[in-house]
């Protein structure tokens, strides 16, 4: 939430700036802004939309800087407006600052602050703890803005990513991080710091991941590294392996519409180098170095938010299935606040395209400290979630940029798919025949993606004609059953349909009461152990003239006599299905939200990587 982009060497700063804040917006898009610093001089420009509103209201502009910090907003404390953006501006105006993150004591702080006579612009926590760094300065015979911020930084709790810089200080940004990510750019005489390396990657591929509870002091030729003690901290400079190829569009219209064709390749380099289909083989070191915590594990907690908590909940299918270990799979939300049972022994599996999500770093803490050993099934390298994990296994999808998670997810199934299939072989719980299937047909998911892929067209006539309904019911069962989870949300999250997804024998229980001759209900209606109990669903929802859409197994003939509309599949094995079932529903979500006109690349009031609670 939120993204931050800072730059100090000899190039103009606000290009760069500028250019950064567009491949963050996914972060948030409600207001954005830019501070820029040249010969003692701060020049703070913000306006409310997104990062083009920003760029237009600039033209005419004095941008001369080779110094300078840009936001773009997801607003917590304040409406989006231009004078809730940030950069925001102290009292005295000699300090400008960005942040990401919230500042939860803000209140009591600003009271004390609004007691001393200081007056607040914004409704920002924000501003809050900058007029409070001023105040800091003011009250300690005006000691320098680094040690100001440590003194507040060890007074307020929350989460936080802020950059700052200081009239008096012509070349010098001062960041500092707790559970808001943020990376510098090494660059020659210059430095870039970024909430992630989207912005830094075609200037240089030398970062540093900046840590919680640490401070950087960024000049042009000089990065110093301190924890909040004042004590220095040795960069550890890491080299980027990514393309700027794959943070551009490609000529796709959506990144969206990119990144669910990207789904063969990003699939194959997922199982590239881990899945031998000669040797009949999975060699994953993250599993490997770990086998004895993975397999002796009495329990296994899967935590996740959102779609990644969909890929969660087809991994307990999976996992119990082949592994007989048993599996909870909580929302990381929840998890974090309830006072949960975690002992030695238990295994916790981490899944998170970003590697930030709040809830669920913070849900991993806590379960570190109860002594579970964590496993990270992460998308971002170098993320957060991915340094606090005891082992883990990247899912290689490459940078997503559209809001919605498309290949991150498949990515996830893959991971979760091999590391159930290495832990079974280890604990014997597999038959090799089994085992053998298992691997042959998750090595042929990429080419049966392409295929799905090359029917696109149909499901968007199929979005064309659903369009303008009110409602969508998602049903399935077994492992599918997530995926009518997924499906649903994707639809709400970029068409603004309201849309549930439920097992679809829980559909008697309650949902059916919605059944009208209006209502879509899409069924993964796909050949598995439930495929006859899903039929009768089907008929159910006919004999209530429901508008049945459905995503079947080519050669199915049956499903197709009871569907308005349908969409095949190549068949698959059941518990691999969902890497495919998945991907008709996120191209019908796909078009229905461009056919009703929205950005499905930044919908309204969603941000990419929730770094709030
Ligand atoms: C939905 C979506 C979100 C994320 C959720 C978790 O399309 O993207 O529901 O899945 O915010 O994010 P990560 O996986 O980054 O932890």
């Amino acid at each position: 939430m939120c993204g931050i982009v800072g730059y100090t060497g000899s190039r103009q700063a606000y290009p760069v700036i500028l250019k950064g804040l567009k491949r963050l917006e996914y972060r948030g898009y409600d207001s954005s802004g830019v501070a820029l610093l040249k010969d003692g001089k701060l020049n703070v420009y913000k306006k409310k939309g997104k990062v083009a509103d920003l760029e237009e209201a600039m033209i005419g502009k004095d941008i001369d800087a080779s110094i300078g910090i840009g936001h773009t907003r997801w607003a917590t404390h304040g409406e989006p407006s231009d004078r809730n953006a940030h950069p925001h501006s102290s009292s005295n105006g000699k300090l400008a600052m960005i942040h990401n993150g919230i500042i939860e004591n803000y209140a009591q702080i600003k009271q004390d602050l609004v007691k001393k006579g200081y007056q607040f612009t914004s409704d920002t926590d924000t501003e809050v703890l900058l007029n409070f760094i001023e105040d800091i300065q003011k009250n300690n015979d005006h000691c320098s803005l680094e040690e100001a911020l440590r003194i507040a930084l060890k007074r307020v709790s929350g989460a936080y990513c802020i950059l700052l810089i200081e009239q008096d200080n012509p070349d010098t940004i001062i960041a500092a991080r707790k559970g808001s990510p943020l990376v510098i750019g090494i660059g020659k005489g210059e430095h870039f710091l970024a909430s992630d390396a989207s912005p830094i990657i075609e200037y240089t591929k030398e970062v540093v991941y900046v840590n919680d509870y640490e401070l950087a002091i960024v000049k042009p030729d000089e990065l110093i590294l301190k924890n909040l003690g004042n004590e220095k901290v040795t960069p550890y400079i890491t080299k980027l392996d990514m393309e700027l190829a794959a943070i551009e569009k490609g000529g796709y219209d959506h990144f969206m519409l990119k990144e669910i064709f990207e789904q063969p390749s990003t699939i194959y380099d997922c199982l590239r180098g881990r899945l031998d289909a000669k040797e009949l083989s999975i060699k994953m070191s993250g599993i490997d170095q770990h086998v004895n915590e993975l397999m002796n594990a009495n329990r296994i907690m899967i935590l996740a938010c959102g779609t990644s908590w969909h890929a969660g909940l087809v991994a307990e299918y999976i996992i119990e299935e082949l592994c007989r270990i048993p599996v909870e799979v909580e929302y990381a939300s929840e998890f974090r606040y309830r006072n949960p049972i975690v002992n030695k022994g238990d295994v916790i599996i981490a899944i998170s395209q970003s590697g930030e999500t709040a809830d669920t770093l913070v849900a991993l803490e806590k379960a570190k400290e109860n002594g579970a050993f964590i496993f990270g099934v992460v998308n971002a390298v170098g993320s957060s979630i991915a340094r606090i994990s005891n082992a883990g296994a990247y899912t290689h999808a490459g940078p997503e940029i559209g809001v919605a998670s498309t290949k991150a997810f498949t990515g996830q199934l893959a991971v979760l798919m091999m590391l159930a299939l290495a832990i079974a072989k280890h604990k014997g719980t597999i038959t090799a025949d089994r085992y053998n299937n298992l691997l042959l047909e998750l090595e042929g998911i990429p080419e049966k993606v392409e295929v799905i892929l090359k029917n696109a067209g149909e499901l968007k006539k199929m979005a064309d004609k659903y369009k303008n309904a009110s409602d969508f019911l998602f049903l399935g069962r077994g492992y599918n059953f997530p995926v009518a989870l997924e499906g649903a949300l994707k639809l709400k999250e970029i068409s603004y349909i309201h849309a549930e997804g439920y097992p679809a024998a829980e559909m008697k229980h309650g949902p059916i009461a919605l059944v009208d001759d209006q209502l879509p209900v899409v069924f993964i209606a796909t050949q598995d152990t439930y495929h006859e109990k899903i039929v009768s669903n089907m008929q159910e929802i006919k004999a209530r003239k429901g508008r049945i859409i459905s995503i079947i197994t080519e050669g199915d003939t049956v499903c197709p006599t009871l569907s308005d509309d349908y969409f095949s599949i190549p068949a698959v094995d059941e518990l691999i299905a969902p890497i495919l079932t998945v991907i008709p529903l996120q191209l019908l979500a796909y078009y229905v939200g461009t056919a009703k006109g929205i950005d499905v690349d930044k919908p309204r009031n969603l941000a990419k990587s929730v770094t709030v609670e």
